[in-house]
């Protein structure tokens, strides 16, 4: 059993905060307001503050990063996606699983959990990254066919087999890789004559990126997401 206020500064709030929250009576144990900081919580009792639940243990994030934000924990000039999110998550040693470009859109998962994160990005592990691309030109079967052999780009990377998913529009197509070298996605594009002119990630692993948050919005993962992720 640990006191009320200890709880609140292990999910991120400083001590202050989490005094200043309990003593305005915003934070509810079991549905009931408490009051007092020093008050002792049983480990399994619900916290919530302000009606939502303390997010305690590991934290996995699903953001819809918008173009302009870098995929950076800080940045000297620039805004990065820990910039979007509240600051006491911001506290809390979150990083983002993955690089996306500075104008490329979609998802990016936010967590603190170092070895699914590792896991995750470890080039030995092929992890599946769905991106649509929306390209200056019109896909083709023979862009399919060429992804899917692996293609060698010009500087003579030679790239994993990829699979492209054509849609109704000709110059949008899905892609799916297994890897994610620099500028991977806008190289393969170049190499087949197609320059990127919008890139936006879809899925990461089993996560797919939930379309009703919109640009800078951002959400916990569910159960089942998380579930997605470990396998
Ligand atoms: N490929 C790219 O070119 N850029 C990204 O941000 C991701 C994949």
């Amino acid at each position: 059993m640990d006191r009320l206020d200890k709880r609140l500064s292990g999910a991120g709030y400083s001590r202050k905060e989490a005094n200043g929250l309990i003593r305005a009576g915003r934070v509810t144990v079991d549905g009931a307001a408490v009051t007092t900081p020093e008050r002792r919580v049983e480990d399994g009792a619900v916290i919530q503050v302000d009606g939502a639940p303390l997010q305690e243990g590991f934290l996995y994030i699903m953001l819809h990063k918008p173009a302009g934000v870098v995929t950076a924990t800080e940045d000297a000039k620039e805004r990065t996606v820990l910039d979007l999110l509240p600051e006491e998550l911001r506290r809390r040693g979150l990083f983002p699983v993955g690089r996306l470009d500075k104008d490329v859109t979609g998802l990016v998962l936010l967590t603190d959990d170092g070895p699914l994160g590792h896991r995750l990005t470890s080039p030995r592990h092929h992890v599946d990254k769905v991106y649509e691309v929306t390209a200056d030109g019109a896909f083709t079967g023979d862009d399919g066919e060429r992804l899917a052999a692996g293609l060698t780009l010009g500087d003579g990377l030679k790239c994993l087999p990829a699979e492209l998913e054509l849609t109704g529009r000709a110059n949008v197509a899905l892609l799916t890789i297994r890897e994610g070298k620099f500028h991977q996605v806008k190289r393969m594009m170049a190499c087949l004559g197609k320059p990127v002119t919008a890139l936006k990630r879809l899925g990461m692993g089993g996560l797919r990126l939930d379309e009703t948050l919109k640009p800078g919005e951002w959400r916990m993962l569910t159960e089942e997401e998380r579930g997605e992720l470990q396998k």
